[in-house]
């Protein structure tokens, strides 16, 4: 993994959730003492810390600082080695909290190893997409007994996530039993996913998944769904040539490419010649507002000193006024995102269409805020776009179906409020309101 990361990722569990995690596992195997624990990526080996649950315990930390600083209770060692090359087998439960890093900050040799060691060891051959804590999870389905019992602090997103699909069908496939807390509160304040507590029993054969929310102190909600109500989680699907949702475009650092009202007038650059709208969060809008035309635009986004008029340095001929802006942002500026480093032209993004419909990806209430598109913005960002087919009129018709489409109920909750829908989950949604 790459060193950056290592820090980021070393996020510790509070030593109540610890206590819980144990307390759950004590539920399903009442009154055993484990012969032997593994701890994968251990930290100073907090989870050692429980009175009576086991003989042994063996924790896994890659970083030795953590590990040097460690005390631990009788019958618990901590090891300074990497997870995934770990070979020792047949522990009667792994307990942990595996590292959060999304595949983008994984070293590409050490995240083929471990997928491929994962794999000989006859588990799923998971995607190169996988985060780590996925890879980590299946690590300790992989170590443990055939009747042993895996129970982690992972992020509720597993769940439904394409990225782990493989590890859902190995599971479903080998009829384990699954048990999914989701917490109700933010008990990782630095992290912006929603915690769960997980536990994979491989003793069952029943392969029966169960949902619920927990609290703090430990009691639980069941509920029937993933979503945590009585409906399914949306599904994911790619979107059609009549209809399609497409993320809001990464053009590499917002300060640079949308420019507030000020910053274009400053910098005399033309609405259209050299700048076109566009829109890069919906938070100001209220959530009745049906129709973005050029007088909602002013008075919303430019006359209040929104970041709104994206550059058109899409465009193989600029203005000189576009030119000398751009030749005045100097290197460390742009050098900063790696959209703009991995392209030819630093400032020469590919041009995105404006779409017919604006989707916000966040929402709190009962769906996100949609809007009608009629002054031509570019989704940006956290902004989704529908795609409609011009020739087939459709876009007011889809607008009004959105509208009623409850997507609070199909969703996973974050526990702060916040409700996020992906761009291929909104696809899912339009391919099933689109007429036949
Ligand atoms: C989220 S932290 C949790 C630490 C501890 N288990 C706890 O609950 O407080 C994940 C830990 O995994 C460790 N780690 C990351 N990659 C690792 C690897 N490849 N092998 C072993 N440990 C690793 C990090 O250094 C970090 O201490």
């Amino acid at each position: 993994m790459k060193e950056a990361h290592l820090t980021r990722c070393q996020v510790e569990t509070p030593p109540d959730i610890v206590r819980l995690v144990w307390s759950l596992v004590s539920k399903q195997r009442p009154g055993q003492v484990f012969n032997s624990v593994l701890d994968l990526g251990a930290g100073d080996g907090r989870f050692s810390h429980v009175d009576g649950a086991y003989r042994e315990y063996t924790g896994v930390e890659r970083d030795v600082a953590k590990v040097s600083q460690a005390k631990l209770p009788p019958g618990a060692q901590l090891v300074v080695a990497d997870a995934l090359q770990w070979k020792g087998s047949d522990y009667e439960i792994c307990v942990g909290n595996p590292p959060y890093i999304r595949h983008h900050g994984l070293e590409t040799v050490w995240r083929d190893s471990a997928l491929e060691s994962i794999r000989t060891a006859g588990g799923p051959a998971l995607k190169k997409t996988a985060n780590a804590f996925i890879i980590f999870l299946t690590q300790a389905l992989m170590r443990t007994k055939d009747d042993g019992v895996v129970a982690q602090v992972v992020p509720y997103e597993w769940v439904t996530r394409p990225s782990a699909s493989e590890l859902r069908a190995f599971i479903e496939g080998k009829g384990w039993n699954v048990y999914v807390y989701r917490f109700d509160s933010n008990i990782f304040p630095t992290v912006l996913t929603t915690a769960s507590i997980t536990i994979i029993d491989k003793r069952s054969s029943d392969g029966d998944w169960k949902f619920g929310v927990i609290n703090r102190s430990g009691s639980i909600k069941l509920a029937n769904h993933a979503s945590g109500t009585r409906s399914k989680v949306l599904s994911y699907s790619d979107g059609s040539d009549t209809c399609k949702a497409i993320r809001g475009l990464s053009p590499g650092g917002q300060e640079l490419f949308v420019l507030t009202e000020e910053e274009r007038l400053f910098h005399s650059l033309k609405r259209g010649r050299d700048v076109r709208p566009c829109v890069t969060s919906l938070r100001s809008v209220s959530q009745d507002m049906e129709l973005l035309d050029k007088d909602s635009f002013e008075r919303i986004f430019v006359r209040t000193g929104s970041r709104c008029w994206l550059i058109r340095s899409d465009e193989e001929k600029l203005s000189p006024e576009l030119t000398r802006y751009l030749s005045g942002i100097n290197e460390p500026a742009w050098a900063r995102y790696s959209t703009c480093t991995a392209r030819k032209i630093w400032w020469r993004y590919r041009a995105h269409p404006a779409p017919a419909l604006l989707v916000a990806s966040g929402f709190t209430q009962k769906r996100p805020k949609v809007l009608v598109n009629e002054v031509g913005a570019v989704a940006v960002g956290s902004v989704y776009g529908v795609l409609i087919d011009e020739t087939l009129n459709l876009a007011r018709m889809m607008f009004d179906k959105l509208r009623d489409y409850d997507f609070h109920r199909r969703l996973v909750h974050h526990s702060n409020g916040l409700k996020k829908i992906e761009v291929r989950q909104l696809n899912a949604v339009l391919a099933d309101l689109l007429p036949a």
